[in-house]
């Protein structure tokens, strides 16, 4: 017997890649689910799995003056990132999306696994403060560019807007 489902199914490299269809697809899946750890994780998967040459993807969240690890997809990584510390403590400092082509050469990078090269880190900003950052590591050199930080950007204001006032 044939199992549409299953048998239409596109395979995992061939989903779509566009941040529109990303944005979607997370609103959608967004939709009706007021619990935020499982939003941050599906929000951490779905860009894990939909966006190319990705080695890390997941969040960050503020608790007092620490960024504590959340939800996130990738190896293991450091649990605790003080403000003003790393790529994602300084997007944190200066409230603004952080795009590093090269974490070498970026001061105090904190490096979580060894494989990734370049890294994007977006604040979330709700009401005027940061609850968080979304973290994006790459294996490649310069993987993000202004596109990505305008579509990560866009996704974050889709997951913000679902969240609403619920505390993260
Ligand atoms: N590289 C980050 C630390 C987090 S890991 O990349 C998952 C930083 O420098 O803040």
């Amino acid at each position: 017997m044939r199992h549409e489902t299953l048998d239409s199914a596109p395979p995992a490299d061939a989903l779509p890649v566009s941040y529109d269809d990303l944005a979607t697809q997370l609103d959608h899946l967004l939709a009706g689910e007021s619990d935020v750890v499982a939003n941050l994780a599906n929000t951490a998967a779905l860009i894990y799995h939909g966006l190319p040459a990705l080695n890390w993807a997941g969040f960050y969240l503020l608790r007092g003056e620490t960024l504590v690890l959340g939800p996130f997809q990738g190896k293991p990584a450091c649990v605790r990132i003080e403000i003003g510390k790393g790529v994602c403590g300084t997007a944190v400092a200066r409230r603004a999306t952080l795009v590093v082509p090269d974490v070498h050469a970026f001061p105090g990078h904190i490096a979580c696994d060894a494989a990734s090269q370049s890294e994007i880190v977006v604040p979330l900003i709700r009401r005027g403060a940061v609850v968080g950052v979304l973290d994006l590591d790459s294996p490649l050199l310069a993987r993000f560019d202004a596109k990505d930080q305008a579509g990560c950007e866009a996704l974050m204001a889709v997951l913000l807007r679902r969240i609403g006032d619920t505390p993260v």
